[in-house]
């Protein structure tokens, strides 16, 4: 029985910042950040989305009625969660309206969740063929003003749908996974924001993706060729190419130029979007879906998933046929489109702004943000949410 993802999209907040604007404000020189970094714009997360907010954005444009009876486990992946008990999953089953027969988790381990997310799904379909698994990624990226991980931030949630049958791609049983305890990136719970060993990081990120794929290629007999694209997480999109650059002498000239045009395609969301965390690897295969017309049926895609502390994973997918027919393309776009900008000044207000953390409430106008879900306030220690 194939198993893999039925449908996919992803949600982004409705501003952002742009990166040469950044520079500028910080004394750095643009190409740095555009070129040396890979990211032209940057989205903000305003006081009204989080990562139960903008999960549910993501998955409702994907469900329609017969997947709210279908889908009985729910599965957020996050790393900037709302909660120390409760699971984010819980609120999103109730904002989507799917049926209550479900199981409604959270998972943790950095931007590595939503791979587990999907692993755990994979084996509940394989019990259970008629079920349908909801798995998200959601997260709001923050390292602080004026940090060097400032250029790295962004918000946004992907939205999968895993299946039996899948339209979009069947994944395969061909993992390979690699654990180490390592401090390159972590975030205290005290801590509104992360800390991280940046250089360390980017080093650690190398260092998997060269242990697992030499492990993969030794253990399934892959090669670089077999593949039509290699999908990675993307802190920032220059952070990608740096492992690819690390295999693909290893393919013919043909193989490479098409390897390197389709990781080109595979960043252009994250280029505008910024690092989403758990979303990240699963908005670079949409962002391929989207912009690569030429990818066929059959085709194999390879995925390179990485959370820091550290858990790394390799697996690859298979397109499905009609797969084109179910693409969201208009809709990213508009999101994208329909983004409004933020001066730095606005930015850097709008950063400052936090919920109350000692039970008073605070209630915020629902026209504030154009989102269809949305944070309009705190009471009693509680999130109040609508869906407009
Ligand atoms: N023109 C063009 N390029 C320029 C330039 C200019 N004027 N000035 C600098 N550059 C280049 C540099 O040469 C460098 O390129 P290479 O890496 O190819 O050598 C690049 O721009 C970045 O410059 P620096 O290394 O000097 O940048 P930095 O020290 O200020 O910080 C960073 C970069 C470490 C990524 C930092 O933004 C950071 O800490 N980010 C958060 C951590 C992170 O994203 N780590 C990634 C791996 S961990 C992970 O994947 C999990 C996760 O999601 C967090």
């Amino acid at each position: 029985m194939k198993i893999g993802i039925d449908k996919i999209g992803f949600y982004t907040p409705a501003f952002y910042v742009d990166m040469v604007e950044l520079a500028e404000a910080r004394n750095i020189d643009p190409n740095k950040f555009t070129i040396g970094i890979g990211q032209d714009k940057m989205a903000f997360a305003p006081i009204t989305q989080d990562s139960v907010t903008m999960g549910a954005n993501a998955a409702r444009q994907i469900l329609d009625e017969a997947d709210l009876k279908a889908i009985d486990m729910v599965i957020l992946a996050t790393e900037s969660g709302i909660d120390e008990s409760k699971a984010g999953a819980v609120y999103i089953h109730r904002l989507l309206g799917i049926q209550p027969f479900s199981r409604a988790i959270e998972i943790k381990e950095a931007c590595y969740g939503a791979t587990a997310g999907i692993n755990l799904a994979k084996d509940y379909v394989a019990k259970n063929p008629e079920s349908k698994v909801l798995v998200i990624g959601s997260d709001i990226a923050r390292y602080g003003l004026s940090t060097a991980g400032e250029a790295t931030q962004g918000a946004g949630a992907v939205a999968m749908v895993v299946s039996a049958n899948p339209r979009c791609i069947a994944l395969q049983d061909d993992n390979v996974f690699y654990t180490e305890d390592i401090m390159d990136f972590w975030r205290p719970v005290y801590s509104e924001y992360a800390c991280v060993e940046g250089k360390y990081s980017t080093e650690q990120y190398i260092h998997f993706f060269d242990t697992i794929w030499t492990r993969y290629t030794e253990k399934f007999n892959q090669k670089l060729e077999d593949f039509a694209a290699i999908c990675f997480h993307l802190p920032y999109t220059k952070m990608g190419k740096k492992a690819l650059d690390l295999i693909i002498e290893t393919a013919p000239p043909a193989v490479q130029e098409k390897l390197l045009e389709n990781y080109r395609l595979s960043t252009l969301y994250s280029r505008n979007i910024g690092n989403i965390y758990t979303g990240s690897l699963y908005l670079s295969f949409i962002s391929l879906l989207d912009h690569q017309s030429n990818l066929q049926e059959n085709d194999k895609i390879g995925f390179f998933s990485y959370g820091s502390g550290a858990v790394g994973e390799f697996f690859h997918g298979v397109l499905q046929p009609g797969f084109k027919k179910y693409l969201q393309t208009q809709t990213h776009e508009e999101l994208l489109n329909n983004r409004s900008k933020l001066a730095i000044t606005e930015y850097e207000t709008k950063f400052k702004q936090q919920l109350p953390k000692d039970g008073s409430t605070l209630e915020i106008n629902p026209s504030s943000d154009p989102a269809e879900i949305m944070l309009t306030g705190i009471q009693d220690h509680r999130r109040q949410y609508v869906r407009k």
